[in-house]
């Protein structure tokens, strides 16, 4: 059976402590100019049914430095977006490719993909989850803390795929976790409730101050999703008191981390000052999820 990698829930604590520890070695090797060829002439086909900047170019930009290729086909362009059944794109990529990435709407229809692709298949986003995002930000905080799973993290604003990614990490690594979402904007109960399960340290409020009081990492994402535009005028309204700026982050520890995945819309959820101001991290958990993809690539694809 191939491995893929469709959600962190899927995965050991040890394994994707693996990713971590190949990804630092990777990163290093990039910024030296030591060559990593770790995917030496093998293809990704990256399936795009949303849009994207980081997740394209840092996918592309890996698979290139892996000695690899990526090829970048947007469902507007495939026979996918003409309708095309899932399970044949499945079988055709597997013959041409040697790994798949996809970014598109239903979570279901990744897991279709990689059931009948048998090549391994990544998840580049779904309205469910976001696993190679959440690697990253874990990433970065490891680089700028001291115990990345010993920290009170902090999540403000929609329980959307970056909530629900957060949630399934905080079973898997074991930090604490508090969730602050307006009503009606919780996040996925199964989710919740699976990790409550598997003993997550998770705290659901609709307070946002409670959320971060002594949290060592902020976390926010957009009010609307992509799908969500009709929503944004509405969402706007409900989200108002859910910003992450600079009073919020004052009720912090004072050494704390604000994250966001971006793209942000500065002022609305998060204030230009704060992604600014020296607190933030942002740019540099960007800047990892090419560092750790190419650590999920090589892992799932080298042979
Ligand atoms: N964070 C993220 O996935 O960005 P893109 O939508 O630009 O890929
Ligand atoms: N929650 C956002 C994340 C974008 C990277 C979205 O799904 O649009």
């Amino acid at each position: 059976m191939t491995k893929d990698f469709l959600s962190l829930s899927d995965w050991s604590l040890a394994d994707l402590e693996a990713i971590f520890d190949l990804t630092r070695e990777l990163k290093a090797k990039q910024k030296e100019g030591t060559p990593h060829r770790l995917l030496e002439g093998q293809t990704l086909g990256m399936l795009f049914e949303k849009s994207s900047t980081r997740t394209r170019v840092s996918f592309e930009v890996g698979m290139f430095q892996l000695g690899g290729h990526a090829l970048f086909l947007h469902s507007g362009t495939t026979q996918l977006g003409r309708g095309e059944p899932i399970k044949d794109t499945a079988r055709v990529m597997a013959r041409y490719c040697d790994g798949i990435m996809i970014r598109t709407y239903s979570q279901a229809a990744v897991e279709e993909l990689a059931e009948h692709a048998y090549i391994p298949v990544i998840n580049g986003l779904t309205d469910m989850y976001h696993p190679c995002q959440i690697m990253a930000d874990l990433f970065t905080v490891s680089e700028h803390k001291e115990d990345y799973r010993n920290l009170k993290y902090c999540w403000i604003g929609d329980g959307n795929n970056m909530a629900n990614s957060r949630i399934n990490a905080a079973a898997v690594f074991g930090f604490e976790l508090r969730v602050a979402t307006p009503k009606g904007y919780e996040p996925d109960a199964e989710v919740v409730a699976r990790a409550e399960q598997a003993g997550a340290k998770l705290l659901l409020t609709e307070d946002p101050k409670e959320a971060a009081a002594d949290a060592d990492v902020l976390n926010t994402d957009v009010w609307a999703s992509m799908g969500q535009e009709e929503e944004q005028a509405e969402r706007e309204k409900a989200f108002k008191t859910f910003q992450v700026n600079s009073e919020l982050l004052k009720l912090a520890d004072p050494q704390a981390v604000v994250m966001h995945c971006l793209p942000a819309h500065r002022d609305e959820e998060i204030t230009d000052e704060v992604i600014e101001g020296p607190q933030s991290i942002i740019f540099d958990e960007a800047e990892n999820r090419l560092h750790v993809q190419k650590a999920i690539m090589a892992t799932l694809m080298a042979r």
